[in-house]
């Protein structure tokens, strides 16, 4: 105030924070610096387990921080807005820094200083907001029932060690900006509570997977076969065993690296195959074009629904990629059916309980409408089959029954997701072909060309059967077996896609 009363021109910067909306900003600043720096200082020592303390620290607190920094900032230019006003031509329109004056140079000196450091600071904290944001943690954990079945099935994939951005976002800064646009919408979302239950897929602005998974997958690497094992049990009073055991070939399409058929054929590069799917879920395909590494362009149409070619100009076909297939890598919600017979296979659940494949998947596959409800009447369940029906193993064999309930219970709890209404049956996974169409999407045996090629069906275009049958009458050859279908159906299995029948839980 004194300079101004002596006439000089130029108001001191200082005295232009004499105004309240600068002290408040002053006060804000200065106690959400200190929040931040404490916080910081916690983490750095610490470390925090709790995804809401990073927010905290690297979200809210700074969010502050600038928001006082920037009401300081505002307070001052209307403060001299209004002393302009008030003595027109007094204050020039804009300020004068004459460093020659020693208060004004320190004055300087001072907000160079500051800004310096606080820059620095800001650089630090947003790289830790930068790691927190791309973390596990903060994916996985912070919209804690949105993201639950996601990141619970995760958890138990073969990828839980894979952080979920290598393949939700892939490296690269523009789709780090995109996802943290779409993320900012997904807040909003969340607190209105506006999200959708089960969340759709396919995503459709996933990142084309050939940028993300072949970071560490890539088609060079798929040759050979891969030797997989299929433990079943009928649902007869003996859960009977039934094994079957496959080589699937996985094989790709780089003549360096041996045989140009198998599997990952489709990835080969000089190859490209594109699809028209008629739903959204993409699990009807009618046209299907193949062009191989000499160019030629062949087109298989479904034999009862083959598209007009208005029909295919109007549409947009898709290219065929990993997602295609791996479209449930590692969020995988096992059908009962598979779940129940890994859990007998690993001895989780005593197989010497009579029906208790039967009974095990039964009970998971109702309908509840809340977990607790379902954890409930699982128990009472099976508990009362066994005491009703065979009272004396009941009674003698008790602690068998309650490990089976307690399997049974963690198996619901692994997979099915009442609250966000996410089972099996929500996200269909296209590898295989047992409980969804997947593969037999397009090798259906009814997919032809114009000339008369049809899309392979055979058995063996796949995989080798090596093994299968019931308990000590395995047969095997490791030049391929002809598949046995477990139970008497005829030819069904051949004239109609196992998914048909087979739907992840019993076969009615
Ligand atoms: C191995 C790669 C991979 C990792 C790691 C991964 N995801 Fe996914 N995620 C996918 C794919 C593939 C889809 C399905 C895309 C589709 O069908 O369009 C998906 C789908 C989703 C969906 C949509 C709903 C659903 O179940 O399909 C959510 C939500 C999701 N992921 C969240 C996460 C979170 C949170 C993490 C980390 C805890 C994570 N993802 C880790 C590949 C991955
Ligand atoms: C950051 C590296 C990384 C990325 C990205 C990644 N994966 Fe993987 N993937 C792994 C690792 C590690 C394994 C486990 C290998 C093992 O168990 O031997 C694995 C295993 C797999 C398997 C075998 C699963 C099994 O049952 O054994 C498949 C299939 C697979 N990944 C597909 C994908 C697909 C599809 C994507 C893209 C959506 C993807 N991966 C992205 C690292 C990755
Ligand atoms: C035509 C369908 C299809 C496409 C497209 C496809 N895969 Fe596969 N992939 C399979 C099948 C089937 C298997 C064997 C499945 C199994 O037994 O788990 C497999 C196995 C794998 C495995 C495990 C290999 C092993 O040694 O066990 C990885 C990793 C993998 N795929 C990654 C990819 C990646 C990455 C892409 C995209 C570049 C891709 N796949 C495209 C069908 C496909
Ligand atoms: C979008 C349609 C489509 C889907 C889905 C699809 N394929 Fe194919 N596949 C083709 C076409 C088209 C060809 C080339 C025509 C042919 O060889 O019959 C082909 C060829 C193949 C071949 C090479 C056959 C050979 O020996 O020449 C294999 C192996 C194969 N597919 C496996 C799979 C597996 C496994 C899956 C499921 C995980 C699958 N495909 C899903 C369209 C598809
Ligand atoms: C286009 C490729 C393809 C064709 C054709 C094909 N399969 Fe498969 N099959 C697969 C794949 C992929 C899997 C799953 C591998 C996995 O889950 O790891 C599979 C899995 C299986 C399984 C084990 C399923 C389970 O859960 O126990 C059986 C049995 C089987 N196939 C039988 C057949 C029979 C019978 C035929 C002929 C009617 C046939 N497949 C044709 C690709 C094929
Ligand atoms: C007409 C209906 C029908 C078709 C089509 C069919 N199945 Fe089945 N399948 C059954 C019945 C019924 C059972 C016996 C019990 C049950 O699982 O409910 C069964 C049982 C099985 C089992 C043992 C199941 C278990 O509970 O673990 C396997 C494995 C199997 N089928 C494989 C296949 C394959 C692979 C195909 C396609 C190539 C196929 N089935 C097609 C009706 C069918």
């Amino acid at each position: 105030m004194s300079e101004q009363k002596k006439g000089k021109p130029a108001a001191p910067v200082l005295s232009l924070l004499h105004n309240w909306v600068s002290l408040a900003g002053c006060i804000l600043a200065a106690a959400s610096f200190f929040a931040v720096a404490c916080l910081i200082a916690l983490d750095f020592f610490r470390g925090f387990k709790n995804p809401y303390m990073g927010i905290l620290t690297y979200l809210v607190a700074p969010a502050f921080l600038i928001l006082g920094l920037l009401l300081i900032a505002f307070g001052a230019l209307w403060e001299r807005h209004r002393r302009r006003k008030q003595k027109p031509g007094t204050i020039p329109e804009f300020p004068k820094i004459d460093l020659n004056v020693s208060r004004q140079r320190l004055t300087f000196i001072a907000v160079v200083v500051a800004t310096v450091v606080f820059l620095m600071l800001t650089a630090v904290g947003s790289y830790r907001t930068y790691q927190f944001t791309e973390s596990v943690t903060f994916c996985g954990k912070t919209c804690h029932s949105i993201m639950m079945p996601e990141y619970t099935a995760y958890q138990e994939s073969p990828h839980a060690r894979v952080e979920c951005v290598q393949c939700h976002i892939g490296p690269g800064a523009s789709w780090y900006v995109k996802s943290k646009l779409s993320g900012a919408y997904q807040v909003y979302a969340t607190l209105v509570d506006k999200y959708p239950r089960p969340i759709p897929t396919p995503i459709e602005n996933l990142r084309p997977a050939r940028e993300t998974c072949e970071q560490c997958h890539w088609p060079q690497k798929f040759f050979g076969k891969v030797e997989r094992d299929f433990p079943h049990y009928l649902p007869d009073e003996k859960n009977s065993p039934w094994t079957i055991r496959m080589l699937v070939k996985i094989g790709g399409g780089d003549p360096a690296f041996g045989q140009t058929g198998g599997i990952h054929w489709h990835m080969a590069i000089a190859n490209r195959i594109e699809y028209i799917a008629s739903d959204k879920d993409r699990q009807v395909i009618p046209w299907i074009q193949l062009t191989d590494r000499s160019g030629k362009v062949t087109v298989y149409q479904s034999v009862d629904t083959p598209l007009k070619p208005e029909q295919v100009g109007a549409a947009h076909p898709r290219v065929m990629d990993c997602m295609d297939c791996h479209n449930r890598p590692t969020h995988i919600y096992h059908a009962p059916v598979d779940s129940v017979d890994t859990a007998i296979n690993s001895g989780r659940i005593d197989s010497n309980l009579p029906y208790i494949k039967k009974n095990a998947v039964q009970a998971l596959a109702k309908n509840y409408p809340d977990t607790e409800q379902a954890l409930a009447n699982i128990s009472k369940n099976l508990t009362e089959f066994y005491e009703k029906s065979t009272p004396a193993l009941a009674k003698s064999s008790s602690q068998l029954v309650a490990a089976a309930v307690e399997e049974v219970q963690t198996i619901y709890q692994h997979n099915f997701f009442p609250g966000m209404k996410v089972d099996w049956q929500v996200y269909p996974d296209n590898i295989g072909h047992m409980n969804f169409p997947g593969c037999f999407r397009c090798h259906d045996g009814n997919h032809t060309s114009a000339d008369g090629k049809t899309v392979v069906h055979d058995c063996a275009a796949c995989h080798t059967l090596i093994v299968q049958g019931p308990e000590r009458k395995l047969e095997s050859s490791l030049e391929g077996l002809e598949f046995k279908h477990p139970v008497d159906i005829s030819a069904q299995w051949q004239q109609t896609n196992c998914s048909d029948c087979h739907a992840g839980s019993l076969v009615e």
